[in-house]
């Protein structure tokens, strides 16, 4: 679809759409089956270990995991594999050609809970953007296949910036909007994180879960009465490789380094967490102070779920005093870290009793670095 300069519109979220895979693994259950693979490991490798040759492996503890994380639960899309000390890692049939891959079919549920939200048909949106850590393959496009089983006459490209993925699509959906050259945007972020955590690396293994979310970003002309107005969108990178993932179409160029630990999720967890609360917080600042906002008076912030100790630290430089539950609201405890969909968990879940003229921040920050906010304000 395309429009002239004079159809530039003013962006709102019309509505936001939730899947939540039916698995989800506790902490304990997560631990006793780590532990089950580190016994199995060291006593597999006695000998080296008794030589002075090798590590044993350490175990890892529920009590560590919630007091440095937060996290209790994640959801996945297959519990059995994961748990599985023999597998560790999600196993699925591969899927044919002529069926809907496993992305898709999770970004369309969600997808499909926001349109049927905001009451729009599938006909009358103009585009999708995938926008989330990882695709399931180059070509073609996530994004085309979700528009394709939704029935959407437009485009669709996949875009990955990480855990910001869905504040970078929401921005760029936003955008135009704004340049006339859509009018209703679906910004799908469908993260099957279990697929890149190393489920038996110590440091790592409890961080992630699976789950879809979907944002209808519309021009304000076209949307329901009950929606959000944009007030303004920011994004900022800056390089980093504290949190890395070497995964990619040229390994096969390098067999040595196949299967190595780099090709799956790796990270520096207390530089990440050092180094990202002060850009993120005066991020968050700078861009209230822009938009003519007073960050003390937000209503509510919808926060990056990685590290709940990060989330308190943040919340607290932008309020200027330690945030409640109502003020921010955490899904970490049961989903994890969901990558860039955690922020739009939050908002979903926890946005309903709003009022008409509350203020809110949608903000994600992750590997690149990577930081978006999204300031909104409820129209109704
Ligand atoms: N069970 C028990 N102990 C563990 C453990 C586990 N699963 N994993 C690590 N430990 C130990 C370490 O070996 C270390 O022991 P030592 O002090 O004897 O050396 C100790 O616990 C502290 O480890 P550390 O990695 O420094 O923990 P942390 O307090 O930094 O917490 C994270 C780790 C990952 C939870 C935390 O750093 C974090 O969340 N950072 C932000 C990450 C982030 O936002 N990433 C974005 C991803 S998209």
């Amino acid at each position: 679809m395309s429009h002239d300069t004079q159809m530039t519109g003013r962006p709102v979220i019309s509505a936001t759409g939730l899947f939540t895979p039916a698995d989800s693994i506790s902490n304990e259950e997560l631990v006793a089956s780590f532990n089950e693979f580190v016994r199995r490991h060291n006593a597999a490798h006695a000998d080296v270990i008794a030589a002075g040759e090798a590590e044993p492996l350490n175990e890892s503890s529920v009590e560590f995991i919630e007091k440095a994380s937060g996290i209790k639960s994640r959801h996945v899309m297959a519990k059995e594999p994961v748990l599985d000390p023999d597998s560790m890692g999600p196993r699925w049939a591969e899927r044919s050609n002529d069926e809907l891959s496993l992305m898709a079919e999770i970004g369309v549920a969600a997808a499909r809970q926001a349109l049927e939200r905001a009451g729009r048909k599938a006909s009358d949106v103009d585009a999708v953007l995938c926008a989330a850590s990882n695709m399931e393959r180059p070509y073609p496009a996530m994004a085309i296949e979700i528009q394709q089983a939704l029935g959407i006459d437009g485009f669709g490209f996949d875009m990955n910036v990480a855990c910001s993925s869905a504040t970078f699509g929401i921005q760029t959906a936003a955008d135009y909007i704004r340049a006339g050259n859509a009018r209703s945007v679906l910004v799908v972020s469908p993260e099957i994180t279990s697929g890149h955590l190393n489920w038996r690396d110590r440091d790592s293994h409890f961080i992630f879960g699976d789950v879809a979310t979907a944002v209808l970003v519309e021009d304000a002309a076209i949307a329901p009465a009950a929606h959000w107005d944009i007030l303004g969108t920011k994004l900022k990178t800056v390089f980093s490789n504290n949190i890395r993932n070497n995964f990619g179409f040229l390994n096969r160029a390098s067999p040595e380094g196949q299967g190595k630990a780099d090709k799956l999720f790796v990270q520096e967890g207390r530089k990440v967490f050092k180094e990202v609360v002060p850009m993120v917080a005066e991020m968050i600042v700078s861009e209230a102070e822009r938009l003519g906002i007073d960050p003390a008076g937000l209503r509510r912030l919808w926060l990056h779920q990685a590290n709940a100790g990060m989330n308190r630290l943040i919340a607290q430089r932008v309020l200027g005093h330690e945030a409640n539950a109502d003020e921010s609201p955490t899904v970490l405890d049961t989903y994890g870290n969901t990558s860039s969909a955690g922020s739009i968990i939050a908002f979903h879940l926890h946005s309903d009793d709003l009022v008409a003229g509350d203020t809110g921040l949608i903000c994600s920050f992750g590997a690149g670095y990577s930081a978006g906010t999204v300031f909104v304000r409820k129209a109704a």
